[in-house]
């Protein structure tokens, strides 16, 4: 279990040094935040470290969630880790992200320097992809926006699929120090709990000589309070698309 876990937070997660860093005023908790070489996006991510990852399963599930040839909306894209498979899968994808240095890692895709909030693109998609556990925002009314934003960009008929963690992973996860068989490291530490549904932690990669941190506060959305953040953006629970309740897919509420 704890492998699985640990394999989660290797992939694109929101992730983590606590130091100096800011709070955010809406819920009065550290923001997210990353420390380490080249550029690091708004919530912490580092671009060098994310272009280095591949996929690990997740653009076939999505795939096989989904009609074939299903038009896809990727909301928090990063360097297209995801979105280069879902094309060759036959997906005609637009990439959204809030980072230009993340942006300009897809090739041969249409993509939107946009924060998820505020996008508008006055156009509907099969299926809305938020995936990495961007639902996980510490802040309800960030997380209603991005909801609205998927409502917003799915058509009559289309899917929004998210990727959260399941409940029981806020009372599981314990700190992880392991290398890989290339000789990275990945560690996460100074897990805290500062609230009985937020975890807060750090993640730190190293690649040779490099070496990256994350730190991120994250909120657990159990199935109850998923189904009323979903109702709340004229959204309806499908069902799971997984066995670990990992993978949600939801639907415009039916008239
Ligand atoms: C953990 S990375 C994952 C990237 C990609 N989904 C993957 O699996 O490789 C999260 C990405 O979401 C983007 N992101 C996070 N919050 C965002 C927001 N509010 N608006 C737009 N992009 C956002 C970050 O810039 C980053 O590229």
């Amino acid at each position: 279990m704890a492998e699985a876990y640990a394999r989660r937070l290797e992939e694109p997660a929101s992730l983590s040094e606590t130091s100096v860093h800011e709070v955010e005023p809406m819920t009065n908790l550290p923001k997210n935040y990353g420390t380490g070489p080249g550029p690091i996006t708004a919530d912490g991510c580092a671009v060098d470290y994310y272009a280095t990852l591949t996929p690990n399963g997740e653009p076939e599930r999505i795939h096989g969630a989904i009609p074939p040839g299903a038009s896809i909306l990727e909301l928090g894209a990063g360097t297209g880790r995801i979105t280069h498979r879902l094309v060759e899968l036959g997906h005609e994808v637009v990439a959204v992200d809030q980072s230009p240095e993340m942006l300009a890692h897809i090739v041969g895709v249409e993509t939107v320097c946009s924060s998820i909030e505020t996008l508008q693109l006055g156009r509907r998609f099969d299926l809305v992809l938020l995936m990495s556990f961007v639902i996980e925002t510490a802040d309800d009314q960030q997380r209603g926006a991005f909801l609205a934003t998927c409502r917003r960009h799915v058509s009559d008929g289309g899917s929004v699929v998210l990727q959260r963690h399941p409940p029981e992973w806020y009372d599981a996860i314990e700190p992880i120090e392991r290398r890989l068989d290339d000789g990275r490291t990945f560690r996460l530490r100074d897990l805290s709990r500062p609230a009985p549904d937020l975890l807060a932690a750090t993640t730190e990669y190293t690649i040779g000589d490099r070496r990256w941190t994350h730190f991120f506060i994250s909120k657990r959305l159990d199935d109850e309070q998923l189904e009323a953040a979903l109702a709340r953006a004229d959204l309806v629970l499908a069902e799971f698309i997984d066995g670990d309740r990992e993978w949600v897919r939801a639907i415009p509420r039916p008239l």
